[in-house]
């Protein structure tokens, strides 16, 4: 008897989580994107920035909102063989949900769709030389139910 309740009160738990599910694509709440991910996939129109020694091939860590709205992210990025952590302040631009940051020229970074407790999805800009080039990203959190 116990054990059945138990299993009842872990599938009740476990239905509650996916009942709340809200796919956010505006209005985005900084605070509840902030915390830990994982990179799940990274995509760019110009194949090279992404691959081995690419510039843009990096993981993430964390994303933290400021107090000044800026927006700070955290990285792993194998540099010369060896892993190093970069972190990057973004500044909130006048666009809701579009941050930037000099990083191998200018880049704009938009949220495009979040589920605050399993994926966010982010698009990017980088502008140099007159050229832009697309990127995607998507991470997840770690799961727990
Ligand atoms: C917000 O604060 C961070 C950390 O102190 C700083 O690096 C960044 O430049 C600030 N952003 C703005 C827009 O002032």
């Amino acid at each position: 008897m116990k054990l059945l309740l138990l299993c009842l009160g872990l599938t009740l738990v476990c239905a509650h989580h996916e009942d709340n599910h809200d796919v956010v694509t505006s209005n985005f709440d900084m605070s509840k994107i902030s915390g830990e991910w994982y990179s799940i996939l990274l995509n760019s129109n110009v194949k090279e920035i992404i691959e081995e020694q690419g510039i843009m091939r990096m993981f993430v860590e964390s994303v933290q909102a400021l107090d000044n709205s800026s927006l700070s992210l955290k990285y792993h990025k194998k540099i010369n063989g060896e892993c190093a952590e970069l972190t990057f302040i973004c500044d909130e631009t006048e666009e809701e949900g579009v941050y930037s940051v000099s990083y191998d020229g200018y880049n704009k970074i938009h949220i495009v769709e979040a589920d605050y407790n399993d994926y966010v999805i982010f698009y990017f800009l980088n502008y140099q030389n007159g050229e832009i080039t697309q990127g995607m990203d998507l991470y997840g959190r770690v799961f727990s139910c």
